[in-house]
């Protein structure tokens, strides 16, 4: 399966840090934040990966991770222009996946401990729809926190809600088909101004296709000072 991940953004919770540096490209440990990403893919059996970032962050992602040959994988970039949101970067994909075909979008941010292929086998045998994985947090209202329906499926996300109606996370792990493509044209920009991954998530909740497994390993988004402290200790003796 390919996979996509989505390393653009302006990362305003780590300023000023991310004045001068794309968040991905931040050290976690001894590589940069996107690095433990690609190698989670890798483990997974991923070898086809797609980075979006920004015209002022691609310099650099091509100067450390060139090709992708010396991680053992193949990297292709594309540039998202303007902030138009993680729905609007993950458009960037459209030329990359075929038709009926099904892929991995990660948030370049995201650490996850565990093994993701059984996961990724789960969804290869999906029929249809889109899956995403869930964590229990102690800080829901930072994240997407799913509503679940009395038989356990969703009903719909809430993203960064004030009252949480659970401690499961949404995580920024998604899997999806081509179809995605066709949803994005779906949804509006939200009051930021943003296509946003939780509304696309919701046209699949809605129509009964969105499904999930939870997570028993740790799982971080990096995206704040207190997380990245965090990410970098768990990190501190990995070398790939
Ligand atoms: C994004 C998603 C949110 C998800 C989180 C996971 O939030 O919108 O639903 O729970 O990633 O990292 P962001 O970190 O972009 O605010």
């Amino acid at each position: 399966m390919k996979a996509v991940i989505l390393a653009g953004g302006t990362g305003t919770r780590l300023l000023p840090l991310t004045s001068y540096i794309n968040k991905h490209m931040l050290p976690v440990g001894r590589h940069p934040m996107i690095h433990h990403g690609i190698e989670t893919l890798r483990k997974a059996g991923i070898e086809e990966i797609l980075i979006t970032t920004n015209r002022h962050s691609a310099g650099m992602f091509i100067q450390y991770f060139g090709s992708g040959a010396e991680l053992s994988v193949s990297l292709a970039y594309r540039i998202q222009e303007g902030a138009g949101g993680i729905a609007d970067a993950l458009q960037l994909a459209r030329p990359f996946i075929a038709d009926g075909e099904k892929f991995l979008v990660l948030l370049g941010d995201n650490l996850f401990e565990e093994d993701l292929t059984p996961f990724i086998q789960d969804f290869k045998e999906q029929q249809d729809g889109a899956m995403v994985l869930l964590k229990e947090v102690d800080d829901p209202h930072r994240y997407g926190i799913p509503v679940f329906e009395s038989d356990g499926s969703i009903k719909h996300i809430e993203e960064k809600p004030a009252n949480p109606k659970s401690n499961l996370s949404v995580t920024g792990l998604y899997m999806y088909s081509s179809d995605v493509f066709q949803r994005i044209e779906e949804i509006s920009p939200s009051s930021r101004g943003e296509l946003e991954i939780t509304d696309l998530n919701n046209l699949y909740a809605a129509a009964g296709l969105l499904t999930y497994r939870t997570l028993s390993g740790w799982w971080m988004d990096a995206g704040t000072f207190e997380s990245l402290k965090e990410a970098s200790a768990r990190y501190w003796d990995i070398e790939y």
